[in-house]
């Protein structure tokens, strides 16, 4: 895993907004995967910008999103669906026919079959190029919580109560939270080209340490990421903070610029 440390957030932020804004320009119909939750905004805003300062373009770009809540319709303000839409469809040229996030208002009798056609999909686009990823408390990746199996595809999974607890600041109780989504898989997200890894906040320090330095292990979705072989980790500093190796990336970082060479 490359691991790269910036200083705040603004910087963690700018610097996967490059790695996504180079990949557009190379591969004008690539397929993006995306993720929801605070850490992924900063990025979008900055993707935003780009397309209106910089007329970065995306009208053949398509989209992936690694998940949705269970029973939230898209035009509910807490679905993922809303969120992407708000964050960063709506000011990007992007086609909404191009975006696709999970349907978390199918049937349940129609959930595997859904979560089939979903997999799909991302095959029949040709996978994913880069797919954005946060964590979760738990060190979840989508909504892999603990135990979930390395290999595991899109499907619906309860949520941990931790889950809902940390996700409850956007709902106005937490009784409102959903007790279920659909979520790809760890197994799905393994098979994306290349795994942008972005983590902010000294509450993610633990998980994050335990995810790029830790045993792999279904107790930490995250950890599976160590298994692919393109994974660039974006780290704030302050996340950051209990990488035991961390000196060893920063003076990584520099050699590679010294060499002429970017790490990202
Ligand atoms: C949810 C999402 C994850 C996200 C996580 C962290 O659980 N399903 O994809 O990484 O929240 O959210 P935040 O970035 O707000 O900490």
């Amino acid at each position: 895993m490359r691991v790269v440390i910036r200083k705040d957030y603004e910087a963690m932020s700018k610097t996967a907004a490059e790695i996504v804004a180079r990949l557009v320009r190379s591969k004008p119909d690539c397929v993006l995967g995306l993720a929801t939750g605070s850490t992924p905004v900063g990025l979008y805003q900055e993707l935003a910008r780009m397309c209106k300062e910089e007329g970065l373009d995306f009208s053949r770009v398509t989209t992936f999103n690694l998940d949705e809540y269970f029973g939230l319709s898209p035009d509910h303000p807490q679905s993922y669906r809303y969120f992407m839409n708000d964050n960063l469809f709506n000011h990007i040229n992007i086609k909404k026919e191009n975006t696709h996030v999970p349907d978390g208002t199918v049937s349940l009798d129609k959930v595997e079959e859904f979560c089939a056609s979903y997999e799909k999909m991302i095959k029949e686009a040709g996978g994913i190029d880069l797919q954005v990823l946060g964590i979760g408390g738990d060190g979840h990746i989508a909504f892999n919580e603990p135990g979930s199996s390395l290999a595991s595809r899109t499907r619906l999974i309860a949520l941990e109560e931790q889950t809902r607890i940390d996700n409850a600041r956007f709902f106005d109780s937490l009784d409102e939270v959903p007790r279920a989504a659909l979520s790809m898989g760890v197994g799905t997200i393994l098979e994306a080209k290349c795994c942008l890894f972005l983590a902010n906040g000294r509450k993610k320090a633990g998980v994050v340490a335990e995810s790029i330095e830790g045993p792999i292990t279904s107790q930490i979705t995250a950890s599976a990421l160590q298994l692919h072989p393109n994974t660039i980790a974006i780290i704030e500093e302050e996340a950051a903070s209990e990488l035991k190796r961390k000196e060893y990336y920063l003076y990584a970082e520099k050699m590679w610029k010294e060499l002429g060479k970017s790490m990202i």
